[in-house]
């Protein structure tokens, strides 16, 4: 199964091919910004990435980027809507925020 691994944090959950990063995330019990959940609409799930091992971005998901951050920005800072992204190999994203969704015991 494909690795997907989030930065600062350096979770390493893994996911299934056609998951989206923030899915594969999420059923590995971390909590991932987001005020739609998942509809690719707030882009507050965001994140950053070369790209490498993800399925290409779909016009729905550019459009909600562009017009949030700006086509250049898109490009150059390598953004990416975890919600919409696609895995299809490991993949190693930067999206800070990302925790687990209950505080470790003590
Ligand atoms: S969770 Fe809202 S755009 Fe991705």
């Amino acid at each position: 199964m494909p690795k997907v691994t989030i930065l600062p944090g350096g979770w390493v959950v893994e996911a299934s091919r056609g998951q989206t990063v923030m899915e594969a995330a999420m059923a590995h019990g971390l909590y991932w910004p987001t005020t739609c959940w998942g509809h690719g609409i707030c882009t507050s799930c965001v994140c950053t990435t070369d790209g490498r091992g993800l399925q290409p971005m779909g016009p729905s998901e550019r459009r909600a980027l562009a017009a949030e951050f700006g086509e250049g920005a898109v490009k150059s800072r390598g953004l990416r809507l975890a919600c919409q992204a696609r895995v299809e190999g490991d993949v190693v994203v930067c999206k800070p925020g990302v925790r687990p969704l209950q505080p470790p015991l003590e």
